[in-house]
């Protein structure tokens, strides 16, 4: 039983008074009266330079919330969590994401076992068979060479590839075509494959439960794209099919031999497995050795999470800040803003890990909580944000605390283009931060009335965080460093950040009015009338068709 509630910690009430005695000190009279914050509030990880200096904070501000981190027992939970204990209450599991880039002579166990050989184990198969794609020597049935790769996931079966894939494409195989395939709208599906040669195309089918509606139909549909094309040849499959689950038997049910499958465990969360199986295509991609050092960057940043004193824990401080924002100066959403095209699905890929872990209103003993929890996070790459949704972040009426991301080089440096890219990064981060007061603008001559409009009220707190090029090491380390950021605010607000039992009901009631779409009638007991209405207008359309 959890003792005190996180509301109830007495750093917690010594925030809420600080916060308010904090509120209106505007950026630029910190940085006035203290110009060193920006070395003393910046800290570094593996080759992740972190500047948390534009934030709205104090010695005293993180003084407290380190206390809270403190209090809420932060270090023991982390210990927990890394040597394997059931920090998953509700479905009673470890959590063990880091046991997946562990080195194979760091054993970690989990109920007493020590799961590294198989970890590395299935590595090695992952590995076997991406060199047998790449080099052709894992043929199509009818003897092509393998050229398209398509994985049919959702969720964390699909978002940490896919993000990972893009991420990395400087560093894959260009001659392989790999798509991502989610949503159960059949056109996902039907564009993904279009233009594919079925004799040359290789499905890796994930799903940790192998339940998953979505990427179950799809897998269905997949298969008989296939077969239609190869003289309905069943035998077909076992050459164009893997799969990547813990569900063995459902894999085996659906008709993929088992020798084809790529097995990870019940202590993987979905949005915590890419460095499991589920990076199968990702290691087709970009191939054996940069998968690994993909690992080898997570585990660096395992190591700092690990072992870093919780006021040089970048993690930890990142997580610190977050809850500074949500809890104490009313922040609902979060940004995140890569300066890098190739991160162009980095937030989306956040938005699963962080609001399916920490958007929960109950705490760990099932009470509902009387603070806010998971903020909404979103961003877009830079620049493009800037010509969208920076008009809010510079003049709107909400505090939206943001983190950009950028890399000294670029792999593609095309004359200016990387400077142009990371000056407006900097430059944003300055305007937020600094403004421009009305007195500035009314010196610099703008007319009076149009003078309140060109004012930005600056003191808009955002994280900076810099590293030398976008390389799968630094990828790892990114995504590691938000994953820990994200265990730190669950532990913080008590919750349960492993499960996800808020995605249920959905499922239930999307499988009552399949029945009834299928049998195109609408069941008048059931739904409310508004369902009710939209059912059977949907039902009339489409006969009208
Ligand atoms: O419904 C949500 C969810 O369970 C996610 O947590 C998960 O990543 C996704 O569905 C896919 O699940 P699976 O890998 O079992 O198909």
């Amino acid at each position: 039983m959890t003792t005190k509630r996180a509301d109830h910690r007495p750093a917690w009430s010594a925030l809420a008074s600080h916060a308010e005695a904090i509120r209106d000190t505007h950026l630029r009279d910190l940085f006035r009266k203290d110009p060193d914050r920006a070395e003393r509030y910046s800290g570094t990880a593996g080759d992740l330079l972190v500047d948390y200096s534009k934030h709205r904070i104090t010695d005293e501000t993180l003084k407290l919330l380190l206390q809270l981190a403190r209090e809420a027992k932060v270090a023991k939970a982390r210990d927990a969590m890394l040597a394997g204990e059931s920090v998953n209450l509700t479905e009673k599991r470890a959590v063990l994401h880091t046991a997946l880039r562990s080195p194979p002579d760091r054993p970690v166990r989990v109920g007493g076992e020590d799961v590294t050989p198989a970890v590395h184990a299935v590595l090695d198969r992952m590995a076997a068979f991406s060199e047998a794609v790449r080099s052709g020597e894992w043929r199509g049935h009818t003897g092509r060479k393998i050229r398209n790769v398509v994985n049919l996931g959702i969720g964390g079966s699909d978002l940490g590839p896919g993000m990972a894939y893009e991420a990395l494409r400087p560093y894959a195989d260009r001659d392989l075509v790999v798509r991502y395939v989610s949503n159960v709208d059949g056109t996902h599906l039907a564009e993904a494959l279009h233009d594919l040669d079925p004799a040359e195309t290789l499905f890796i089918v994930v799903s940790k439960t192998f339940t998953t509606q979505e990427t179950m139909a799809n897998a269905t549909s997949a298969r008989a794209w296939l077969l239609a094309a190869l003289n309905d040849d069943e035998a077909a499959i076992a050459r164009h099919f893997v799969a990547v689950s813990t569900n063995a038997r459902g894999v085996r049910d659906f008709g993929i031999d088992p020798a084809s499958m790529f097995e990870f465990w019940d202590w993987v969360g979905g949005r915590y497995s890419l460095a499991s199986a589920v990076g199968l295509s990702l290691m087709v991609a970009i191939g054996p050795e940069a998968f690994r050092e993909m690992l080898g960057g997570m585990h660096t940043l395992d190591r700092h999470f690990a072992e870093a004193p919780l006021d040089r824990n970048l993690p930890v401080i990142l997580a610190l800040l977050g809850v500074w924002y949500r809890n104490f100066l009313g922040a609902a959403t979060h940004a995140v803003l890569p300066y890098d095209q190739y991160l162009h699905r980095f937030p989306a890929y956040l938005q699963q890990a962080d609001m399916e872990s920490n958007g929960k209103g109950v705490d760990r003993d099932g009470r509902p909580v009387a603070w806010a929890t998971g903020p909404v996070v979103w961003g877009e790459p830079g620049t493009n944000g800037q010509h969208a949704f920076f008009q809010l972040l510079h003049q709107g009426t909400d505090l939206v605390p943001a983190d950009f991301i950028g890399f000294a080089r670029s792999h593609h440096p095309l004359g200016r283009h990387h400077r142009m890219l990371l000056a407006n990064l900097l430059a944003q981060t300055e305007a937020l931060a600094f403004g421009r007061t009305l007195e500035d603008v009314l010196e610099e001559g703008a007319p009076k009335a149009l003078a309140p409009h060109r004012t930005f009220p600056g003191n808009r707190p955002t994280t900076t965080i810099l590293a030398p090029q976008l390389t799968p090491s630094v990828l790892g380390q990114l995504i590691a460093l938000y994953e820990h950021r994200i265990f730190v605010q669950g532990v913080i607000w008590d919750v349960c950040s492993y499960d996800q039992w808020g995605v249920e009901l959905g499922k239930v009631l999307a499988g009552r009015l399949l029945a009834e779409l299928d049998a195109g009638k609408a069941d008048p007991e059931a739904h409310d009338p508004s369902t009710r209405r939209l059912l059977e207008h949907i039902l009339t359309l489409s006969k009208s068709g």
